[in-house]
């Protein structure tokens, strides 16, 4: 099952944006090398509990382990990803995941896990968890912005919040991703991760 979400903000402007993911037997297909296992697009977020986040960085299986390290010298690697709780609506930017924490954690492991807890002091409201991804594909820089938009709960807001919050950037921010995933373009498995210009229209082929 795939559905595409489409940002229509692309239509009018002249910089190019995250606007597409792709949904994929439940898991969203980033326009980068990152794959979200979790959470689920319209997720809701309780403040008080803890949500978790888990991203493939292999590519499903396609992307060696070395390459999920920043610094390694392979031609198709991420060098950075980041993870914060935005929303233009509530003006809030809230780190979920800074610095290389995410990719170096639970080494050998294909997919990364992060417990993010949603303090009390998050207002309730539509935000996006937003993924900032540096990589290369075939030796090729992009940075591609990942919104995955969920919902905030909270019956008993404690007051503004004091860790953890970050300028809130003006919209739209500025991003050069890949026209999809790399994954999901690719026709032979285990060849170039990245497609032709040829190859750039081919769907999917069923999960
Ligand atoms: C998320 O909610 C929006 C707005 O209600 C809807 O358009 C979209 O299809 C939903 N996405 C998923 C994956 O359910
Ligand atoms: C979530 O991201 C989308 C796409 O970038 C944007 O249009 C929307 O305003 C954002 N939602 C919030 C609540 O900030
Ligand atoms: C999240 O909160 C729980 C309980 O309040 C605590 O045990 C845990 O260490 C917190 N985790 C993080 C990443 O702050
Ligand atoms: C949120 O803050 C981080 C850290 O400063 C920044 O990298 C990111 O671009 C910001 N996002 C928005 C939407 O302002």
């Amino acid at each position: 099952m795939q559905s595409t979400f489409v940002c229509l903000a692309a239509l009018f402007a002249h910089v190019q944006h995250a606007c597409a993911q792709t949904v994929v037997n439940g898991q969203i297909f980033t326009n980068g090398l990152a794959i979200i296992d979790a959470p689920a697009s319209n997720s809701s977020l309780h403040a008080g509990s803890t949500i978790q986040v888990a991203i493939d960085v292999s590519g499903d299986g396609k992307l060696s382990q070395s390459a999920s390290i920043p610094g390694s010298s392979q031609s198709t690697r991420f060098d950075s990803l980041e993870t914060y709780l935005v929303s233009y609506q509530k003006s809030q930017n809230l780190t979920v995941s800074s610095g290389p924490g995410l990719l170096t954690r639970e080494s050998g492991s294909t997919v990364k896990h992060w417990n993010y807890n949603v303090s009390t002091c998050v207002p309730a409201g539509s935000y996006n968890l937003t993924f900032y991804e540096g990589s290369r594909i075939d030796g090729q820089a992009y940075f591609s912005i990942t919104p995955v938009p969920v919902e905030v709960m909270n019956d008993n807001p404690s007051g503004a919040c004091s860790e953890g919050m970050n300028t809130l950037q003006d919209y739209p921010q500025r991003s050069s991703s890949p026209p999809s995933s790399p994954w999901l373009s690719s026709t032979a498995s285990g060849s170039s991760v990245f497609p032709s210009s040829t190859g750039a229209n081919s769907s999917p082929t069923s999960m």
